[in-house]
């Protein structure tokens, strides 16, 4: 099952298909998503979960406050769930 992601607040919506990261998916959907490594290095791709769930074959560098602030390694996350993201603070 896909799941649906916003990025807010352009409101700009794409689709996650199972097995494909967050990263994956906005760039099969031509959204301008910022990256450059896509293996959890640059952290380029460095968002904020708004709302819903995430999980990753292997966990990001991200301090507990950081994590708790809802910081997501885009190239990393699978969506559990449908998800609001920003970037911004
Ligand atoms: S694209 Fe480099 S950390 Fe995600």
């Amino acid at each position: 099952m896909s799941k649906t992601v916003i990025l807010s607040p352009q409101n700009i919506q794409f689709e996650v298909q199972d097995g494909q990261t967050v990263l994956e998916a906005a760039l099969n959907n031509n959204i301008g998503f910022p990256h450059r490594c896509q293996v959890g290095a640059c952290a380029a791709c460095l968002c904020r979960k708004i709302e819903g769930t995430v999980s990753y074959h292997l966990e990001p560098m991200l301090t507990e406050k950081e994590q708790q602030q809802g910081w997501i390694f885009a190239c990393q996350a699978f969506a559990e769930s449908n998800l609001v993201l920003t970037f911004e603070e």
